[in-house]
């Protein structure tokens, strides 16, 4: 089953009636977009994917004019206002010629269906089709992933802290939407120097101060003074908006166009597909690519690098280069017919994503506020009056993404009753029992140390499992799993490494830890809706399982509906020791070879309690850092 339209609006909480960015002509000098004709035979780094990490690092190695770079990108330089427009965050996403979209491997825990495996396919990457949330995880995760490496690693908190400093540029809320809404912020945890920016829409839905009222009556549940301060809690968040121009604010516009004039030292090579890194006994020399639509290597070219060549391919996309390279599990490439350059069993292993449309859909019955986020859909009026405002002055609901606010909240705080026992039955597991068959015993040993640290976070009040997304009115909320504990795969299609999309296998439910988790979801959120004050509301359960199935009940539910991906896929190049699966060490390089780092996503060991953007531009700030020390 192909990902619907509705279930991603019930993620996005789209508007309808998207107008036009207002075509203000701006004169815009590129960094220097290069034929094939132009490419040099060498550069100091080849940078392999124009996505949000690979053009953020980019424009940090290019700055002080010493290093030769080159960016290869799979998609093009479009601009068009699909991806410009800021209203409902789905313009993009509507807009095929803009994404990667193949088919997962059948979900054996989801009876068997397949879905849709999204990213963004044009210079920008996802950065260009995301929703905009812009969203840190807690302390904890960023702490967790350094603890794998031991007690003095430079990944932490307050090692990254700096970075989420650097790759944003916050923008406060107006003091009306402040005064109408009590939005806590603190400018402290975000910088103003980036050309990436963090904005709040002008106009909120007025019943959202209700709902984000409503969780401050359930025990446990805290206000943070910023959304970026890697709190749990229920609070407002920014979007990745331009507030000059209320254009999406992206990887390509902060930090690609307007840069290219003064650095004839950066090229960008754009609707290239790389097929693999060549080397030369262990050491990567080279970038092997083709014209994207190609389907055989007659056209390929090679391009050099002198330094390093620095992967920033995605979650999905660098794994699959990686093994066609022949730097992945033996076995794999050996059935694939690749050669060996390193075996290194945790390339496409690891892989997670967070799981949504995970709980029932309410209704209120009684709703005493206008307008509220269906107007922009059914009342017509309301949607002239919305269009003339923003035409007007780019004020108003269509300054909206897809929403500003939402609840984090621990295990704890969901599942008061069953929190203590799920996270020690998760802990006495056996790590082998729940991998891939045949799993390499360096996998297993890094799947150990994650099972003890997110035992941990599975009893800490700093650590968020559960995220309900408010909607203003129209959809009441859709719920993200933010730590699954299940883990799926990345393979090339041995039959076809380089041309075939990556098999892409979720492995959804298959730790039956999750199934666990999940089944607290659903209670807990009529907890929310019934015995808060949104009581006053009258709301109405609209789909799911009913009030009272059995627990056999909602476990088949959730495997009928339950979609595993909300875009953020990370892990399958995870940054941890060797010896525990890893691909990469803390300074970014791959383990076995010389000259090849990753920068992505994928790098992630495991996923941060938030969606994912925020963290992949703090991750590519510093692997800029990482890479300029070892030039
Ligand atoms: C639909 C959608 C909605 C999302 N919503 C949100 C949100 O609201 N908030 C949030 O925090 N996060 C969100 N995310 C996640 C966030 O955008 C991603 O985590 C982040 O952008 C990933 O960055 P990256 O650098 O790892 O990969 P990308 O930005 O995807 O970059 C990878 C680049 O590599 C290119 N590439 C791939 N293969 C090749 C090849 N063989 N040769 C050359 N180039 C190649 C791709 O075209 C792409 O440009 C969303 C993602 C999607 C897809
Ligand atoms: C992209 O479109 C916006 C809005 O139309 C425009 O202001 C901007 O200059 C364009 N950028 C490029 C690089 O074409
Ligand atoms: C992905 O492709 C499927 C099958 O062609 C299609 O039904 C679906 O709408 C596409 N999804 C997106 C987000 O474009
Ligand atoms: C799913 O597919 C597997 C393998 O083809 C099969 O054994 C299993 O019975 C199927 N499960 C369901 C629920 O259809
Ligand atoms: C939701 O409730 C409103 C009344 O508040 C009603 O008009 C509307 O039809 C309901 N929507 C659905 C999908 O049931
Ligand atoms: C539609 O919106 C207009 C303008 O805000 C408002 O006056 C009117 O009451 C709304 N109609 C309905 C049916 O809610
Ligand atoms: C924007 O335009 C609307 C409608 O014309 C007007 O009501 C509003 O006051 C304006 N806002 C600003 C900030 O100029
Ligand atoms: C659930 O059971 C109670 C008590 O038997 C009953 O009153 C209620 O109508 C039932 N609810 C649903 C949705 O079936």
């Amino acid at each position: 089953m192909a990902l619907s339209k509705l279930s991603f609006a019930a993620l996005m909480l789209p508007l309808l009636g998207a107008v036009e960015a207002s075509p203000t002509a701006r004169s815009i000098t590129h960094s220097t977009l290069v034929t094939r004709e132009d490419l040099l035979p060498e550069y100091d780094y080849v940078i392999v994917g124009g996505g949000t990490s690979g053009l953020t690092v980019a424009d940090r190695l290019t700055e002080n004019g010493k290093h030769t770079v080159l960016v290869l990108e799979r998609g093009l330089l479009q601009n068009s206002s699909s991806v410009t427009t800021v209203a409902g965050g789905i313009s993009a996403f509507l807009d095929p010629t803009l994404l990667f979209n193949f088919t997962s491997a059948p979900q054996q825990g989801l009876n068997n269906r397949s879905i849709a495996v999204i990213n963004g396919r044009l210079l920008g990457g996802s950065s260009g089709v995301n929703g905009m949330q812009v969203l840190r995880g807690q302390r904890e995760d960023y702490d967790r992933w350094g603890s794998y490496f031991g007690k003095n690693s430079e990944w932490s908190w307050d090692g990254l802290l700096p970075y989420f400093r650097k790759a944003w540029h916050f923008h406060p809320p107006t003091p009306e939407l402040v005064r109408q809404f009590g939005i806590k912020y603190d400018p402290g945890y975000w910088g103003s120097t980036s050309n990436v920016h963090a904005s709040f829409p002008t106009f909120s839905w007025p019943a959202l101060k209700l709902e984000m009222a409503a969780f401050g009556d359930i025990p446990g549940v805290k206000y943070p003074s910023d959304s970026g301060a890697g709190e749990t809690g229920a609070y407002w968040h920014p979007s990745s908006v331009d507030p000059a121009t209320v254009l999406r604010s992206f990887a390509r516009p902060g930090h690609w166009d307007g840069i290219g004039a003064a650095r004839p030292n950066y090229h960008t090579l754009t609707g290239q597909r790389v097929l693999k890194v060549a080397f030369h006994g262990k050491r990567a020399t080279g970038v092997v690519f083709v014209p994207f639509d190609a389907t055989d290597q007659s056209q390929a070219r090679t391009v050099k690098a002198k330094k390093e060549i620095i992967m920033a391919a995605g979650t999905h996309h660098t794994p699959q280069i990686l093994q066609a390279s022949g730097v992945g599990p033996k076995k794999l490439l050996a059935e694939a017919g690749v050669p060996l350059v390193v075996d290194l069993p945790g390339v496409g292993s690891n892989f997670q994503d967070q799981p949504f449309n995970i709980v029932p859909q309410f209704n209120y019955s009684s709703f005493p506020f206008h307008p509220d986020s269906s107007d922009l859909y059914t009342n017509q009026t309301f949607i002239a009056e919305a269009a003339a405002q923003f035409a007007a002055n780019r004020t108003g609901p269509l300054s909206i993404a897809s929403g500003n606010c939402a609840s984090w909240l621990p295990l704890q705080v969901i599942a008061p009753q069953a929190w203590k026992d799920i996270a020690a039955r998760y802990e006495a597991q056996d790590p082998a029992a729940y991998l891939p068959s045949g799993s390499d015993k360096a996998v297993v040993a890094g799947y150990r140390a994650q099972q003890k640290a997110l035992a941990r976070s599975m009893r800490s009040k700093d650590s968020a499992t559960y995220n309900l997304h408010l909607g203003g009115g129209y959809s009441n909320g859709a719920a993200v799993y933010l730590h699954p504990v299940s883990r799926g795969t990345v393979h090339i299609d041995r039959a076809d490494p380089f041309f075939s999309p990556p098999e892409v296998d979720y492995r959804a439910l298959s730790n039956p830890t999750d199934v666990e988790v999940l089944l607290e979801f659903t209670p807990f959120t009529r907890r929310y809706f019934t015995e808060t004050r949104l009581k006053s509301l009258n709301p109405v359960e609209l789909t799911g399982p009913g009030a009272n199935a059995t627990r056999d009940q909602v476990e088949a539910w959730l495997r009928g509906v339950l979609i595993p991906s909300s875009f953020h896929p990370v892990g399958t190049a995870a940054m941890m020791p060797r010896q525990l699966g890893g691909v990469v060490d803390e300074k970014l390089l791959v383990y076995g070879v010389k000259g090849l780092s990753v920068v992505d996503a994928s790098v992630m060991p495991d996923l941060p309690g938030s969606y994912t953007q925020q963290t992949v531009y703090a991750v590519a700030e510093k692997a800029a850092d990482l890479i300029k020390a070892r030039a």
